[in-house]
């Protein structure tokens, strides 16, 4: 069972500047509530329950978000108004369940992930990344069965435009499962169109196995300067681990370019 969730939250969100100057990107609203509550809400529904959010000195306001309790209980004395003990109760349940981890040199997702490691404990866990917003399924919840049935790792995975490959980390097939499920090949951060070995995106959900964190220890930079999770991955996949792409059901809605960030909230407003 996947009971442990992890969430990398110490980017510096440049290409949403200059939203990003003061607000943490993962607290901008969406359709009324910050993003990173979608993120918590699928966590909490797949049955997750303790979620690790990795972020930094520069990022404490997420903290504050979630730990804001002397604010909350003076304000729900002094105005007895039923939608904010709401909103508090809301909050309250996400602060049972999240653990904060820091990683203050934002060296890349792989560094992030590995600020982490003394706190996972069963063989196998969740990372979620904000950025990547699903809806309509509960990627997590999908990939959690995945893992189940095939007793494995997996990646979320969508088919993406060629043209547009090297934006993603791209993953080659080794086998066909079924029409939702491939056994991994290989997987590259950023391909050329050229050197792509398929359209096979990974998307920011993953199951990871703990074996991930020998790999990050000894992990060099890689493309742009910076420690990537899919380069770990890689070296695990070179030494036979078995790890599964999952093309998900539900709707992709990218949250960390400014135009992406504007569509996916008037896509959520219509929901
Ligand atoms: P990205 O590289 O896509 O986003 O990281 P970013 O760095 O936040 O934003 P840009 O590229 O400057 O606009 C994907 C996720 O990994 C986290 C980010 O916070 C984001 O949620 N991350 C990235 C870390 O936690 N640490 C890092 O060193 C890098």
């Amino acid at each position: 069972m996947i009971k442990q969730a992890i969430i990398p939250l110490a980017g510096l969100g440049t290409r949403l500047l200059p939203l990003t100057t003061v607000i943490p990107k993962e607290l901008l609203p969406i359709n009324g509530k910050p993003g990173l509550e979608y993120i918590l809400d699928e966590c909490i529904e797949a049955g997750i329950k303790e979620v690790i959010l990795i972020i930094s000195n520069k990022k404490k306001m997420i903290r504050s978000y979630f730990q804001n309790d002397l604010f909350y209980k003076k304000i729900i004395k002094e105005k007895k108004d039923k939608r904010i003990s709401n909103e508090y109760k809301k909050i309250l349940k996400y602060k049972k369940i999240i653990k904060f981890v820091y990683q203050n040199k934002p060296l890349g997702t792989g560094d992030a992930v590995l600020k982490t490691k003394k706190f996972i404990k069963d063989n196998f866990f969740l990372m979620l990344l904000p950025d990547d917003l699903i809806i309509r399924n509960n990627c997590s919840k999908e990939m959690i069965s995945v893992h189940k049935k095939y007793k494995s790792s997996v990646m979320a995975s969508m088919n993406v435009d060629k043209k547009t490959v090297s934006r993603w980390g791209i993953f080659k097939i080794r086998k066909k499962l079924n029409n939702s499920n491939f056994l991994i090949d290989n997987v590259i951060e950023k391909p050329s169109v050229k050197k792509a070995p398929s359209n096979k995106a990974v998307i920011g959900r993953y199951i990871l196995p703990k074996e991930i964190f020998k790999k990050l220890n000894k992990q060099k930079k890689g493309k742009g300067g910076e420690i990537h999770i899919t380069d770990a991955i890689q070296k695990l996949i070179l030494d036979k681990k078995k790890f599964i792409g999952h093309n998900f059901a539900g709707k992709y809605l990218d949250c960390g370019t400014m135009n992406g960030y504007i569509k996916s909230t008037i896509r959520i407003s219509k929901k």
